[in-house]
């Protein structure tokens, strides 16, 4: 497996191509304000684009799948869009065939309620439900319940070797795995909901004595 990642701008966003070498298809996963960037990165590679996917239905993540479905005829999936090729619904469960890969769908709910993850071979593509060092924005209420139970009865129970790449570059390196997140993330940190829900509350303050940008 193969995994290119594209700087597409907006708020340092990230779209990525997911690449079965054996089969030479591929996969895409919020190809955002450059999708002519990632499309030409697939020809560059010489694989098909069987799938593309955003991880929630945020403007800066869709807002070039009109461009992305001109170039390629593939329409960008997002949570409970049924894809045309095999029939099958984009929710919790959901596996999808990828050459010889399959693609995971993780419903984590919480900065979105359709906010999906893409498990795929050693990899996790997290949008903006988990970053380097940070997690997605929520309310402090519902949100914010909804989006911790997401991460440790979910993105947490993959293998500590997980490769994580995130909807943006927010943190001190683009990519992480689910274990460096487990053992730095301050977030994921907090023993208990209230203290999560507690860091959010305070995050500015936060990050000025951490300093972290
Ligand atoms: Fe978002």
């Amino acid at each position: 497996m193969l995994v290119k990642t594209f700087p597409t701008g907006g708020d340092r966003n990230l779209a990525y191509l997911i690449v079965d070498e054996a089969s030479k298809l591929a996969a895409v996963v919020d190809p955002s304000y450059d999708p002519a960037a990632v499309v030409s990165g697939a020809k560059d590679a010489g694989v098909q684009i069987a799938y593309a996917f955003c991880t929630h239905d945020h403007h800066d993540h869709t807002n070039g799948n009109a461009e992305f479905e001109a170039l390629t005829g593939v329409k960008p999936l997002l949570f409970r869009d049924v894809d045309p090729k095999t029939d099958a619904r984009i929710d919790g469960g959901t596996t999808l065939p990828l050459g010889d890969l399959s693609i995971r769908i993780l419903h984590t709910p919480g900065h979105t309620p359709d906010s999906i993850c893409l498990s795929i071979g050693d990899a996790v593509f997290t949008g903006d439900t988990l970053f380097v060092g940070k997690v997605g924005g929520t309310d402090l209420e519902d949100g914010a319940r909804t989006e911790y139970a997401s991460l440790h009865d979910v993105l947490l129970k993959l293998p500590d070797e997980t490769r994580v790449f995130p909807g943006h570059d927010v943190g001190v390196t683009p990519e992480s795995t689910i274990g460096a997140e487990k053992a730095t993330n301050p977030f994921l940190l907090r023993p208990d909901l209230e203290s999560f829900i507690d860091l959010k509350r305070n995050w500015a303050a936060y990050k000025k004595e951490h300093g972290i940008a």
